[in-house]
């Protein structure tokens, strides 16, 4: 029997778990689906996707208030965020003209030059990662690389040392947990305790740069500068750094350990990319597609707008379901397929488009094509230890698996 979208409820765990056949259905009866009983419309093809993204001034990221919901009224909270720096909107939550200044000055901190000057930085990472585990045979991959790789690079370019490397992890898990939009109030209280230690430790780290700048990310940062603009100051910075752990840490971990998993439970492309390890780059493209580590991502609806043919009034808010349009039909054969030689796979949504599209893009990807490298170089066999589940974090919009168990012989 074929299934009906009311058979689906999408905030479900079960259907954040395995999305896969609500969104086919929800692409095929109704791209624009308002989801019963809440003000939230679901955006699930492609095309659909693209069009709300070309329009920030209908479709807006102004969406962090709606996040904290009441907790920016909670007395207690507003005690302990006053004790920091004003948590100003810069980049994933602002919309032009604001936006486009911060967007400016941060892309000149992500150069093509930066990020190819961390490459050689990154595989002595991945090797040291891979040299803690590679004799014993097994390994917890998502805890013992995946984690790892992105938390390393990121606190190293951001002048943290190694041993704050876990003050970090947390700080980055609190604010992803926030983006989810699902927070209790201790929860939303806990996480301003968070954000108030983040911004005093980085302070710290910004006036070192300002007084003597590096050959690192936060350096750039601090000293980029656009002719007749201000540069950046603090709680602009401390804004920034933050949304860069919220974005870059979580959505990286969780591409490399579905992009692991993929190969497993496809060994026939697996033996493809290893015959031919140019394709990596492709494959990573691929991995990025399916699994669409950053799944859904908010917008608030600011104008009367027409989607599709459906009418969204304002004040509504929009889900883009980034993860559906990457697998539309219309766009790509096969969808459901891992197929590491697709041609047009560059398409895919996995990393937003126009104007907010991944900042961080260019380092991810390079991440993740160092990464494989060196696994499919130093790991051969591959394959899914004891005790997986292969479940995934119920989180609305960021996708990636709890843990993944693999077993491999030393190449
Ligand atoms: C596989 C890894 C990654 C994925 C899948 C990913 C995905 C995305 C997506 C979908 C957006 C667009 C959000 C929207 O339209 O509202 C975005 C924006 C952003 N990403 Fe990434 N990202 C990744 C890695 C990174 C890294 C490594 C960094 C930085 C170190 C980063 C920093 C950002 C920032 C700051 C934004 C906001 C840009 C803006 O609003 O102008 N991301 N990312």
């Amino acid at each position: 029997m074929t299934a009906t979208l009311s058979q689906f409820n999408f905030m479900s765990p079960e259907v954040v778990e395995d999305p896969i056949q609500a969104n086919a259905v929800a692409r095929r009866e109704a791209p624009v689906y308002q989801l019963p009983g809440t003000p939230i419309f679901m955006i699930s093809t492609y095309d659909l996707i693209a069009e709300a993204c070309a329009q920030p001034a209908v479709f807006s990221n102004d969406f962090s208030g709606a996040l904290q919901g009441n907790a920016r009224e909670d007395e207690q909270i507003k005690a302990v965020i006053a004790t920091g720096w004003p948590q100003v909107n810069t980049l994933l939550t602002a919309d032009p003209p604001v936006h486009t200044r911060f967007r400016k000055l941060v892309n000149l901190a992500f150069s093509p030059a930066r990020v190819n000057k961390v490459e050689a930085h990154v595989e002595k990472i991945v090797d040291d990662l891979i040299d803690r585990f590679i004799d014993t045979g097994r390994c917890e991959f998502v805890k013992e690389f995946g984690v790892g790789l992105p938390l390393t690079v990121i606190s190293d370019q951001l002048g943290a040392p190694r041993a704050d490397i876990a003050l970090f992890k947390q700080w980055s898990d609190a604010f992803a947990d926030r983006l989810g939009g699902m927070l209790t109030r201790d929860q939303e209280l806990a996480c301003a305790h968070q954000v108030v230690a983040f911004q005093h430790y980085m302070k710290a780290r910004l006036e070192e740069r300002r007084e003597s700048p590096k050959d690192d990310l936060l350096s750039d940062l601090v000293n980029a500068r656009i002719e007749d603009e201000r540069p950046l100051d603090t709680a602009e910075l401390l804004s920034i750094v933050q949304q860069l752990l919220v974005a870059g840490n979580e959505t990286t971990t969780n591409s490399l350990a579905a992009g692991v998993l993929y190969l497993i439970q496809n060994p026939a492309e697996e033996a493809k990319v290893r015959a031919n390890p140019d394709l990596i780059k492709n494959m990573v493209e691929e991995v990025l597609r399916l699994e669409t580590p950053t799944n859904s991502m908010w917008r608030v609806v600011k104008q009367d707008a027409v989607l599709g043919g459906v009418k969204i009034p304002a004040g509504s808010t929009a889900l883009l379901r980034f993860g559906s349009g990457n697998r539309d039909e219309s766009r790509f054969a096969q969808p459901d397929k891992f197929d590491v030689e697709r041609r047009n796979v560059h398409m895919h949504l996995a990393f937003g488009r126009g104007i907010h599209s991944c900042v961080g893009a260019m380092l991810s990807r390079k991440e993740m094509q160092v990464a494989f490298r060196r696994i499919l170089a130093r790991m051969k066999n591959l394959r899914l230890g004891a005790d997986n589940d292969l479940k995934h974090h119920t989180n609305l919009l960021l996708r990636g698996l709890k843990k993944l168990n693999i077993e491999f012989d030393k190449a």
